[in-house]
């Protein structure tokens, strides 16, 4: 029963009615019977949000598009994987002091490793925005090589070079035709995300069936860029999994309790299979 001891989490962003978030950690905290409560905010006001989070004493927060790398210049402490992707999606209060960290990294990199050795093997990173960046140094940190493909040239260079920055020699910008190269496929722009779900962001003709491919837009759960990498015989990882990742992480840096990820996966699959 929610009462006056009860903890309130959530997730601030703009629009944010889509987010899966609530439904997957009350799942959680349900299932572990704590006194949490997780809620979404769609907020404009971005310092203001996060002066009443302060103010209201509330637990912590994710933070979603469009405040990621904002968000960091409101906060007391970054810690160090979040302050070199540059973008913060977690925070938690601890008594007033406010500390940001980045869950989408090792969400993603669970994910991978789950199915694949990093450790020299070359990751072909589709896109350069915020989740570009946390897969790249996600995989640069765990020994892989990083092919950068971006549409825009100079973004996709300015993510290489700040990679390289931490780990020498690491990256390299390319174009689709380097995929031929790479043994896993990561896509991190929103290409294929409902309602577009026809479109993807690598052609057919790029993929190899040797391919380990993941997606990063988990609605619809199977997107066209899975599909056809399937089709071809590729080892696939859904979205879904990056983003219950990075959930179970928050959440257990919110209530210091192990998650309970099958629950979280379950309640965000029942979702989105409706
Ligand atoms: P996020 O923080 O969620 O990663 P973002 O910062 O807006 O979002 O970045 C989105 C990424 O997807 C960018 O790399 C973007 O490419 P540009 O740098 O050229 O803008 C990429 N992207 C978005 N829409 C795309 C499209 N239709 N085709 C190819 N790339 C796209």
């Amino acid at each position: 029963m929610i009462d006056s001891k009860t903890k309130v989490v959530g997730v601030i962003g703009k629009p944010i009615g889509h987010s899966m978030s609530p439904v997957m950690h009350n799942a959680a905290f349900s299932r572990l019977g704590l006194d949490y409560v997780y809620l979404a905010f769609e907020v404009s006001d971005l310092g203001g949000a996060i002066g009443g989070m302060r103010a209201l004493g509330v637990r912590g927060f994710n933070v979603t598009i469009p405040y990621k790398v904002d968000v960091l210049r409101y906060l007391d402490e970054v810690d160090a994987v979040a302050r070199m992707i540059g973008a913060v999606n977690t925070v938690v209060n601890d008594d007033g002091v406010l500390r940001g960290y980045n869950t989408d990294c090792s969400g993603a990199v669970d994910a991978l490793i789950s199915k694949v050795k990093l450790k020299g093997c070359k990751v072909a990173v589709i896109g350069a925005g915020g989740a570009g960046r946390a897969v790249a140094f996600g995989v640069a940190e765990k020994g892989a090589h990083v092919l950068v493909v971006n549409r825009t040239l100079v973004r996709g260079e300015e993510l290489v070079s700040s990679v390289n920055g931490f780990y020498p020699g690491v990256a390299e910008c390319g174009t689709m035709e380097g995929l031929k190269d790479a043994s896993v496929v990561v896509n991190t722009t929103p290409v294929g995300m409902v309602p577009d779900v026809g479109a993807t962001p690598v052609l057919n003709k790029f993929l190899r069936k040797s391919h380990v491919v993941m997606d990063i837009v988990y609605n619809p759960i199977e997107t066209r860029f899975l599909r056809d990498a399937r089709s071809l015989g590729c080892v696939t990882i859904s979205g879904v999994e990056m983003f219950v990742g990075q959930g179970a992480k928050s959440f257990e840096l919110f209530c210091g309790k192990k998650a309970p990820r099958d629950v979280m996966r379950d309640a965000v699959v029942g979702l989105l299979g409706k």
